[in-house]
């Protein structure tokens, strides 16, 4: 019988994503325009408007083959951050260039090491490629524990060991000498993997800088966020030592990039005026909405987080996240349910930062779910 090549592709455990609008719509009749998203971290302003121009643009070469290394997209990332274009790996999205890295830096059972919670698909791709996810637990409001992370690395001597900055889900930000710490206590065989996929929304920019120092670190970064092309699907690595990158680009799809990918990418990369409006909004914002929750029973909003989300944690014991994910979504809002996440668990939802309307609509939810 033709069976795939691991078990965790017959049962393994699937991605579970944020929920459309569409759905909120057809369950609870609620029209699209009222609909509070914030399951999926996505941008408050939308798209790019430089990258969405020249995503029009591209449609006139669909008809031809893209550069397979999507060098246009490597100059301007490599230029604008100041590295050799050697040095950059382009993805259909961050993800991509997770599961890259898994396949060419870990072989089979190799160790991964990762924080529980974490970004599901370190763990997902991790499983399915055969290779062993180690979990290094957070403390008490989502404290990476960096003694122990630290420990648990010189222990064990993964492969890779994944840092993410700011935290997905919590959004604490592990400080720079604590990142520094880690890439020097790190065994030559070990690749430090620094995913900034919401790094604009901290203000820090330190990890582009590490580079410069640490052979054995990678940064990786999305276009999703802060830029709002996740629906354009592009992503990066990139690194100072060209070794770590030229294996990537042997293992990817050969054509990973379209014609619209790169164009976006590289037009979006330099939108700066979009960046900073999404960070205003969401500074602004992170801090309203979590003196909000803080205001309402039963709710807590975990304190510190830098991202463009953050954990509210369910103090009322008559109420558990999948109860409280529910009634929010009869009331038109989308949360990311802590139940569904592993390691985070059923007293948890992780909720974006967004417009005040939006914010609005979630307090006034929130506020009114009774056990
Ligand atoms: C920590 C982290 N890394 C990477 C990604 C991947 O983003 P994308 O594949 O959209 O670029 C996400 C998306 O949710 C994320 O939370």
């Amino acid at each position: 019988m033709v069976r795939p090549s691991s078990e965790a592709l017959v049962s393994g455990e699937v991605y579970v994503p944020g929920l459309p609008k569409e759905y909120v719509t057809a369950k609870y009749g609620v029209p699209a325009d009222d609909i509070a998203k914030l399951a999926s971290a996505e941008n408050p302003h939308g798209a790019s408007p430089k990258a969405v121009a020249a995503v029009e643009e591209a449609r006139q070469r669909l008809d031809i083959y893209p550069d397979w290394t999507a060098r246009q997209l490597r100059e301007a990332i490599g230029a604008k951050y100041g590295f050799d274009p050697e040095g950059v790996v382009c993805g259909s999205g961050e993800t991509e260039v997770i599961s890259m890295v898994i396949r060419a830096f870990a072989a089979p059972d190799d160790p991964v090491l990762m924080h529980a919670p974490c970004f599901p698909l370190y763990r997902i791709y991790a499983n399915a490629e055969g290779r062993c996810p180690v979990y290094v637990p957070m403390g008490k409001d989502f404290d990476p524990q960096i003694e122990l992370y630290l420990e648990t690395l010189k222990k064990v001597n993964p492969k890779i060991a994944f840092i993410t900055n700011p935290h997905n889900p919590s959004g604490q930000m592990l400080p720079e000498a604590d990142v520094r710490r880690v890439c020097e206590a790190a065994s030559e065989d070990t690749l430090i993997v620094l995913d900034e996929a919401y790094v604009h929304y901290s203000e820090e920019t330190f990890g582009m800088d590490l580079l410069r120092e640490y052979k054995n670190l990678i940064v990786l970064r999305t276009m999703s966020k802060a830029f709002g092309l996740a629906g354009l699907r592009v992503g990066f690595g990139i690194s100072a030592n060209v070794d770590l990158i030229r294996p990537l680009r042997l293992i990817k799809p050969t054509w990973n990039m379209g014609q619209m990918q790169i164009a976006g990418g590289v037009a979006g990369i330099d939108d700066d005026e979009h960046v900073q409006r999404a960070v205003r909004t969401v500074v602004e914002m992170r801090e309203y909405v979590t003196a909000g929750v803080n205001n309402i029973p039963g709710f807590r909003a975990v304190p510190n987080s830098r991202a463009n989300f953050f954990l509210t944690e369910i103090l009322n014991p008559e109420l558990d996240a999948t109860r409280v994910f529910n009634a929010l979504l009869q009331r038109g809002v989308i949360v990311k349910d802590g139940s569904d996440i592993e390691g985070l668990g059923s007293r948890y939802l992780r909720v974006d930062v967004n417009l005040k309307k939006h914010m609005d609509r979630f307090l006034w939810a929130l506020g009114d779910i009774r056990a």
